[in-house]
């Protein structure tokens, strides 16, 4: 039998729900209260390569300008980190803080302590301020704040999945500029709704873990440029 220390628990803003962080002997994992586990820190194979794959995509991928949703255990933030280049700026939304503050502890040895690296700006807060500002301008937005277009974690998180919202992202995108989405499975709809809103759309699906097992969806939206 596993055993499971409890490390931490912080409050989910505006939904009543807890999101904890468990070590056991090898590994850590987060679960949200009422819910199952959001991810652990043995799979993170999609998670790297949210990160990744858009902007290996870029033409100019050493000063690109990142927007990632959110920090979770790290990953996507530090494979966007070995592609770009030391003029990146990699800015990474977080809602709730004690989840930066897991990463700033234990938890961020298993990334690589992303956080410390000079190119990464953290914003403690919502994804959806920085998406909306004027003037917000990315050469990549990845996006993993839930399951996939079906919110988990909080449902203003739909926005994100929305026309408008993805129409602000489009607007946030500079020429050639890349938006990403992490999803734990399929979606002809939301697939759909990217090409409704003017991105030219690839589904990429790549395996949680080495080559085996489960295989999540990573949508590349891109912009003309
Ligand atoms: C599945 S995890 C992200 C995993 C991440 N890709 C990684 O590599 O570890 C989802 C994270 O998004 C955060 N989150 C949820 N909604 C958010 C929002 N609207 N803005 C910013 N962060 C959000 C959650 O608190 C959680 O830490």
């Amino acid at each position: 039998m596993r055993h499971w220390t409890l490390l931490g628990e912080a409050p989910i803003p505006g939904t009543g729900q807890t999101l904890s962080l468990y070590q056991g002997k090898d590994d850590f994992f987060i679960k949200i209260s009422g819910g199952g586990e959001l991810m652990n820190t043995r799979k993170h194979g999609s998670e790297d390569a949210l990160g990744s794959l858009p902007c290996k995509r870029l033409r100019h991928p050493e000063a690109a300008r990142v927007l990632i949703g959110g920090l979770g255990m790290g990953f996507t933030l530090a494979a966007v980190l070995r592609v770009v280049g030391p003029g990146a700026e990699v800015t990474v939304a977080e809602l709730i803080p004690e989840v930066v503050d897991w990463n700033r502890g234990p938890l961020g040895e298993r990334s690589g302590h992303p956080l410390n690296d000079p190119r990464t700006r953290v914003h403690v807060g919502d994804v959806v301020k920085l998406l909306r500002k004027k003037n917000a301008c990315f050469d990549v937005i990845a996006l993993d704040v839930d399951n996939g277009p079906e919110g988990l974690t909080t449902s203003t998180n739909d926005w994100l999945y929305s026309e408008p919202g993805i129409i602000a992202a489009h607007n946030a995108l500079g020429p050639g500029g890349i938006l990403a989405y992490w999803s734990a499975g399929q979606d002809q709809a939301f697939h759909d709704r990217l090409r409704r809103c003017g991105f030219m759309v690839e589904e990429i699906m790549v395996h949680a873990h080495g080559h085996k097992g489960a295989r999540h969806t990573i949508w590349l939206a891109s912009v003309d440029g």
